[in-house]
C-alpha cells in the first residue's frame, strides 16, 4: 500500500517536473468547467451535487496550475445564459462562491493568490457579490497566481459594454473613431489587465465556446476532453499542458 502510494506520488511529480522543465508554461489558462450536471445524473444525484463535486476539482486544478508556474487561471463558473436554468439550481450556483471562499480563502491568501471576478455585476444577488468583493479586496496585493472567476460572464455582453464605452468617449470628443484599434478594444474588456489565454480547456465532450472569451481566444490553443468536470484531475490538466507544449503557434506567419 505504502509502496503503491509512493509510486503514485513519484509518477505525479515526474509528470509535473517534465512539464516544468520545458520553458513553455502557458501564462494564462482558461477553463470551461462543464459536465457537472451529467456527472450527478450518472449517479442518480441532483444536479447541485455535481456542482459541489466540481468545486473540489477547482481546488485541485488551481493548485496544479500554481505548482508549475501558470500566472493566470480563468474559470468559467456561470454564463449570462445560465440564468435560464431552474431557479433552485441558479440559487445554489449563486451560493457557491461564498461556500468556496469560506473554506478556501485563507489558503488562497497563504498561497499569495490574487482573486478577481470577470463578468457583469449588475444581476448578481448582493450576497454573491459581497463575498467576491471581500475576497478581491483581501487578495488585491497578492503577487502569485491570479485566479479569475468568470461569473455572470458573457463574451457578447462584455463586447457590447466595451462598444458603449468607446462610443461614449467618441461622443464626448475624447477619442477619434480612427483611434479605435485592437488595443483600444482590449482595454475596454473585463480582461483589460490580463494577457489573452494561451490555452483553453473544455471538459465534458462539448466542442463549442458557449459565449466564452470570443475576442480573447482568437489565437488561443483549444483543448477538449470527454472527462466531466468533477472527474477532471491534475493528471488530465498536465496532459493538456503537455499537448499544448507540443503544438506550434504560428499566429498566421509561417
Ligand atoms: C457546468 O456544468 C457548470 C455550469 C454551467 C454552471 P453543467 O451544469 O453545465 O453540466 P451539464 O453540462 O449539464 O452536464
Ligand atoms: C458553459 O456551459 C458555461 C459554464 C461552464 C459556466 P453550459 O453548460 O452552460 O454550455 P452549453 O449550454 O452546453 O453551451
Ligand atoms: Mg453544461
Amino acid at each position: 500500500m505504502l509502496e503503491q502510494l509512493t509510486q503514485m506520488f513519484t509518477r505525479k511529480s515526474k509528470q509535473a517536473a517534465a512539464i516544468e522543465a520545458s520553458s513553455d508554461i502557458p501564462v494564462h489558462v482558461a477553463v470551461i468547467m462543464d459536465g457537472n450536471g451529467r456527472w450527478a445524473k450518472m449517479r442518480n444525484l441532483p444536479r447541485i451535487a455535481g456542482h459541489r463535486a466540481g468545486m473540489k476539482a477547482v481546488k485541485e486544478i488551481v493548485k496544479a496550475a500554481d505548482a508549475i508556474g501558470v500566472k493566470y487561471m480563468t474559470m468559467y463558473a456561470f454564463s449570462t445564459e445560465n440564468w435560464k436554468r431552474p431557479q433552485e439550481e441558479v440559487d445554489f450556483l449563486m451560493k457557491l462562491p461564498q461556500e468556496f471562499l469560506s473554506t478556501e480563502l485563507d489558503e488562497l491568501i497563504e498561497r499569495n493568490v490574487c482573486l478577481k471576478m470577470l463578468g457583469s455585476k449588475d444581476e448578481l444577488p448582493s450576497h454573491t457579490l459581497e463575498a467576491l468583493e471581500i475576497a478581491e479586496e483581501k487578495t488585491k496585493g497578492n503577487t502569485g497566481l491570479q485566479l479569475n472567476f468568470a461569473l455572470n460572464y458573457g463574451s457578447r455582453k462584455e463586447m457590447i459594454h466595451a462598444m458603449q464605452e468607446l462610443a461614449r468617449k467618441v461622443q464626448a470628443g475624447e477619442l477619434q473613431p480612427e483611434e479605435i484599434d485592437e488595443a483600444a478594444v482590449a482595454r475596454h474588456l473585463y480582461t483589460r489587465d490580463i494577457p489573452e489565454p494561451d490555452l483553453m480547456i473544455r471538459t465534458s465532450g462539448e466542442i463549442r465556446l458557449s459565449n466564452f472569451m470570443l475576442w480573447q481566444l482568437a489565437y488561443t490553443e483549444l483543448w477538449f476532453t470527454d472527462v466531466l468536470w468533477p472527474d477532471f484531475t491534475k493528471e488530465h490538466f498536465y496532459q493538456a499542458i503537455a499537448e499544448y507544449q507540443g503544438r506550434g503557434r504560428r499566429y498566421g506567419a509561417v
